[in-house]
This record gives structure tokens, sequence and C-alpha cells, in this order.
């Protein structure tokens, strides 16, 4: 039996590590569920033997002091954390707290229900308008200064309505949206670097970069849910009012916020993220709500670590326990074999999960996973199952570490592992499970997108041995398919039709399609728009692979070589006999029609565009751009200097106005984020 002492100094430790592993090295090691449960455990005890507790226990402690090389920040007032409730029955419990310290009815008090973000918490301070410092909480009282980073995050205002003089500072979280994250991770896996576990250590790594050059090419983004009156010259009676000034002042912040009356509409509210957490932007682990009258603030008060007006609502967790039933190895189209784990079927965020990705050998050495193991299993970002880790099952007999194979588990060729790359690459380049991969990708959607050729098909194909290579693919007779199983006359010619019809496809998709290693959709694109033809392409020298934008010495180097392989030399070979055209067509401009028939309204200057290169930038994507703000406006675009009249007429029309930071976005996409009101 352990006394209540050794309990708690146990769970001290306990949590202490983990604290370690999440705020120091941003490398949980268990599910937040599991950790707000240690802590939870120790509050208890500490609260059941007080003599044991301690000012100094990490119960009310908020995170794990700074470890890296920035200069140390004292906030101006601590940033605390929140108290958590894990139902509704607790959230009840809370209000009423909230309640009897108000001396009001339940039904009385005014809620701001919003999303708890997945990211990290950040502290902006501007002074007269202008952004002079970014800090990381830290440990609430002493945080890392990331000014020239925090400059980089695209949605973040760098200065403030023009009016607002003195000292304000502007609290929020940094994240990465989920579709940013995917993306993040795809543009890393394309360069052959290292994918992110999830998007809030992306956001934590990205954030803490000693080069701002490489922040810069991260997506992150900055909500604000906190106005600190440095000086105390600003009056606000309620939360919301604040919340409606920093969106005035161009800062993101969260469109799911709602006012409610009353704390039934507020546990309603709170339940409505549980059912509509996937469909948002970003990743949330929970939802927060905050008493919105500032007076009330005041009554209520703060305890050591947290506000009383505040509380979060943990939402079940997202990450699963599950058992590892086997370590696999599957050989991508590249030939590079990638370990997943076999897992014990298992709900998570939604959807039921039996294999999640290893990443690689390192990973899974680091992670020291074995089969046998119960792990601990997660969506990155929201859609990607992975495994974190394992679960310390004490007394329980692990198998030994698991081994990277050393042949191909489809070829039986040696697996390679070059240089300090973490991949393993099955060399041989007649191994079938490669082909299929490569058929498979030739023929998808991101490249020739050939209907009726998916996976069944290729695979079936391969096995009758019709095919081998993507250059068979243009010598298949109709005879030859009819008679195969699933194929009628009729789908053999469609078939044969769409294959026909790949042979026009620009270059780029061609290239996209090969799948040559680095040669994503972007260096694809700009690699065509340069030299039109396949052969050029192939016969220009690596210097001049080097020098065309968006193509590094890898992406290059990568692309040359390809090029020179007299294997692939008879493929592009054959695929030119075959009457591909393996050009790219010329067109005036390779931009993309997100604004087609919109009428955008440009007012005020936007950073790095004349007046006449917006409006240029607009019309090309098929949008126009008007002199004056009408009913039929899609947006208008705020920039330095605003017309008055202009804005002045979005508003009273109900436009929606954005800042001039999203221009680049609402170019690419069409769409925004962050709206000034
Ligand atoms: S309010 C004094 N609002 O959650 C209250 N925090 O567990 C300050 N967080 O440190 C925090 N979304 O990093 C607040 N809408 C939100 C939030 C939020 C995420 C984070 C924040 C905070 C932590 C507390």
């Amino acid at each position: 039996m352990t006394t209540p002492r050794e309990r708690v100094e146990s769970l001290r430790a306990e949590i202490a590590r983990h604290n370690e592993a999440y705020y120091a090295r941003d490398a949980p090691t268990i599910p937040d569920a599991d950790y707000d449960a240690l802590l939870i455990a120790l509050r208890d005890l500490e609260s059941e033997y007080p003599e044991l507790a301690s000012e100094d226990s990490v119960s009310r402690k908020v995170g794990a002091g700074s470890t890296t090389v920035f200069s140390e920040v004292a906030h101006a007032e601590p940033m605390l954390s929140l108290d958590n409730v894990f139902d509704v029955t607790e959230l009840g419990a809370w209000a009423e707290r909230v309640a009897k310290g108000l001396s009001l009815d339940l039904e009385q008090i005014d809620f701001a229900v919003e999303p708890k973000i997945d990211g990290l918490a950040l502290s902006i301070t501007y002074e007269d308008g202008v952004l002079v410092q970014g800090a990381t909480r830290g440990d609430g009282r002493v945080g890392e200064d990331v000014t020239d980073n925090v400059r980089t995050i695209k949605n973040l205002p760098k200065q403030l309505g023009a009016a607002h003089r003195g000292r304000v500072e502007v609290r929020g979280e940094v994240f990465i949206a989920k579709s940013d994250f995917l993306a993040l991770n795809e543009h890393q896996r394309s360069l052959g670097a290292k994918e992110f576990a999830n998007p809030r250590n992306a956001a934590a790594g990205s954030l803490r970069q000693k080069d701002p050059a490489v922040s810069r090419e991260r997506p992150l983004s900055f909500l604000s849910y906190q106005l600190v009156d440095l000086d105390g010259s600003m009056s606000f009676d309620r939360y919301a009012q604040t919340i409606a000034l920093l969106s005035r002042w161009g800062f993101l912040t969260a469109s799911e916020m709602k006012v409610v009356h009353g704390a039934s509409l507020m546990i309603e509210h709170s339940t409505w993220f549980e059912e509509h957490r996937h469909d948002l932007l970003y990743g949330i682990d929970g939802v927060v709500i905050k008493v919105d009258d500032l007076a009330q603030r005041d009554v209520l008060g703060f305890t050591s670590r947290a506000p009383r007006w505040a509380i979060a609502r943990k939402l079940p967790p997202e990450e699963r326990a599950t058992r590892l039933l086997a370590i696999e190895v599957s050989i991508g189209r590249t030939g590079r074999a990638t370990p997943y784990a076999v897992l014990e079927p298992v709900l998570v965020a939604g959807s039921r999960v039996s294999m999640a990705t290893l990443h690689n050998e390192d990973q899974v050495a680091q992670k020291d996973v074995r089969p046998g193991d119960l792990v601990i299993v997660r969506k990155a970002g929201d859609v990607i199952p992975e495994v974190v880790g394992a679960v310390r099952e004490p007394g329980k007999r692990r198998k030994s570490p698991w081994k990277f194979p050393t042949t191909c588990p489809d070829c039986g060729h040696p697996l390679v592992r070059v240089g300090d790359e973490s991949d393993t690459y099955c060399v041989n380049p007649a191994c079938p499970a490669q082909q299929l991969q490569q058929i498979i990708h030739f023929a998808s959607r991101g490249a020739l997108d050939i209907e009726g050729l998916g996976e069944s098909r290729v695979a079936q194909l391969l096995a009758e041995g019709l095919i081998g290579d993507v250059a068979d693919l243009f010598e298949l007779r109709v005879e030859q398919l009819s008679s195969l199983e699933g194929l009628g006359e009729l789908s053999a010619t469609s078939l044969v039709e769409a294959i026909e019809g790949a042979k026009s496809a620009p270059l780029s998709r061609v290239l996209v399609g090969l799948g040559i290693r680095h040669v994503g959709p972007v260096a694809a694109r700009e690699l065509a728009n340069t030299f039109h033809s396949y052969d050029a392409l192939a016969s220009s020298s690596l210097e001049a692979l080097e020098a065309v934008e968006g193509v590094g010495p890898v992406i290059a180097a990568s692309m040359y070589d390809y090029c020179r392989e007299p294997e692939n030399q008879e493929r592009m070979r054959r695929l030119t006999k075959s009457g591909l055209s393996l050009r790219e067509p010329q067109v005036t401009s390779a931009v993309v029609a997100t604004l087609a028939t919109r009428a955008v309204v440009v007012t005020g200057s936007v950073p790095a565009y004349s007046r006449e290169q917006a409006e240029e930038a607009i019309v090309e994507r098929g949008g126009t751009s008007p002199g004056s703000v009408s009913k039929k406006t899609y947006c208008v675009v705020v920039g330095e200097a605003p017309g008055a009249s202009k804005v002045n007429k979005a508003r009273e029309l109900g436009v929606p106005m954005i800042p001039a930071s999203e221009f680049e976005r609402l170019l690419a996409t069409g769409t925004w984020i962050t709206t000034i009101t």
C-alpha cells in the first residue's frame, strides 16, 4: 500500500515529466485527457490532505519554464490558465458558483461561449498602434520574446487603427488551420522533409524558429480572445465589445463565439461545439465559457492560477488507446518503405481507425512502440490517423523492439537507407508494389485523371500482365480488355477512350503523374511553363533547372537525374510514340479564376501592389474592380489610408471588408478568414 504522501509525490513527478514533454519539447507522450486526469487526482489528494499541499506544487503552476534561447519577457499581467470541467454536470456546477458569487439567478447571467483553440498562447504588445513585441506564455509570468517570428504571421495586424494611442496587449492563440496543416505536411513530404506530428506542434515549432524566414514559410494564424488595456485608458462594459474592437482592428476572432443569456443556453451552445468541432477551420480541444459583463468579472476575481469568471469545457478526448497488433511496411510509388501500425479498430474523431502511419524507422524507434503495446492513437490535424506513443503497462512484458525489415516485403530486394535521410527505399524499379502505386498515381485526379482507372482496375491489369509501366496503358486495346472480369465491350471501350483522352494532357500533369521525387504540382507547373516541352526540359542543364523559380537544387537534381536514367528515357520515348503531347499550352497567365464575375473594390494601398497591379490581379482572376461600392460588391479590400466613403458605404450595405493582409488569400482562394467590422 502506498501512503498519500507517496502518491502525491509520484503524481507530481509524473506530471512534471509530462509538462516537460508537452511545453518544453512540444512532444506530448500521453493524451491530454489522461494528463488532466493526473492533475485532477493530484488536486483531489492535495485538498483531501492539506498538509501535503505546497505553494510550488505542479498543480498550481501553469506550463513549464522556457528552455530555449529566446530572451525572457516578463508579462505585464500574468498569463493565466483556465480551470477545466469535463461534462455538463460540472459545467452546471461552475455556473452555480458564478451565480452564487454574483448573487444572481443562473438564468440572469450573460455568457460568452467560444472555441478553445488547440494552439499556443501568445501575447502581442502594441505601442501607439505599432506592434512592438510578441511573447509566448512560458510559465505564465515570464515568456519568450518571439517578436521577429510573430511579425511573419500573415493574418496578424502589424498596425492598429491609426487613432489608437498608448499601450495595449492583445492575447490569443497561434495555430495552423487544419487545411493549412495538411498542405504543410504535403509540402514537407514533397520536399522529402520531416512531417509534423500535429498542427499544435507545427505551430509551436514554427513560432520558436531561430530564423524568422523559416517562420514566414509556415502557415501560422493568430486568433485573438483577450484585450489587455495596459494604460487603463479604454472603457468597456462587456467582453463582446472588446472582441468587436479587436475584429475592427483586423484581428481574427472566433466567428462561432456567441453571447447567450442564461446558463441553459450557455450549456446548449457549448454542446453545439461537440457536434461541429470537426467542421471548424482550426482544431479545438474544448469550449471556453466566459462571463460577458466585465464588472461581474471583477466581483468574481481569480484563484492563484485561473479566473473564476471563465472555465474550459474539455471535449471528449480525440486521442484513444488501442492495441498495436503489428507493424507492417508499405511500398509507395517512389519505392519509399513506410512503416504503419495495424491496430485493433478504434473510434477516433468520428471515424474507425485500424491503421496509422508511423512515418519512418526513426519514428518507430523514437516512439518505441512494439507489437502488443497499448498505444495512443489520434488524428493529426483532425484527419490523418497516427500513433502518438505507447502507454506504459507496469508489470507487462513487452516484445523486443521492432526491427525495420532489410528486404522489400513485395519483391524481396534489399531495402536501402541513404546517408542521413530518415527514409528507407526499395530501389528495384521492377518492384510490383511500386509499379502499382506509380500507375495508380499516374491515373489519379491530381495527375492525368483517367476515368475508370482506379486502384482495383490497375491492380487487375497488373495481375493479368497487361501493364507493368505507365507507358503500357497507351497500348491497351479493347479486345484485350473486354474479356476481363467486370469489363464488358462497352466499359472496355470507354476505358480505352479515357486513356486516349489523356494523351493531350499538359506536360505539367504528366510530370506530376510520373511521380518524380521532390517534383510536386507547383514545381511541375513552373518547370513546364519555363521549358514548354519535355524535350526542352530533358535537354536543359542542371543550372538552367535550378534557375527556375520555385525549383531549388534538390528538385532540379532529381529532375535532371530522372531525364538521364535509361529506363526513364525509354518510357518517355514510348509515351511520345504513343502520341502524348508532352507540351505545356502557353496561356497568357497561369492564374485560376478564383474571383470569376465577382466585384472586388480596393481602397487604400495594399502592400507590394500598386493600385493598378491590385486591380489587374483581380481582373486576371476573372473578377472586376469597380471604383465604388454597391450592393453587388463581393468584398472591399481595405488597405493603408482607405477612403472613408467606401468604408462607410460597405458598412451601410453590409458588404464584407477584409484587411489588406488577406489580399493574397483572396486572390488564391476567392475567400478570406478575417474581416473588419
Ligand atoms: S482565455 C485568463 N480563450 O487555453 C484566461 N484561452 O487552458 C485566458 N485557449 O492559456 C485564456 N482558446 O492558450 C482563452 N478562446 C480561448 C482560448 C484559450 C484557447 C488556451 C490559452 C490558454 C489555455 C488555458
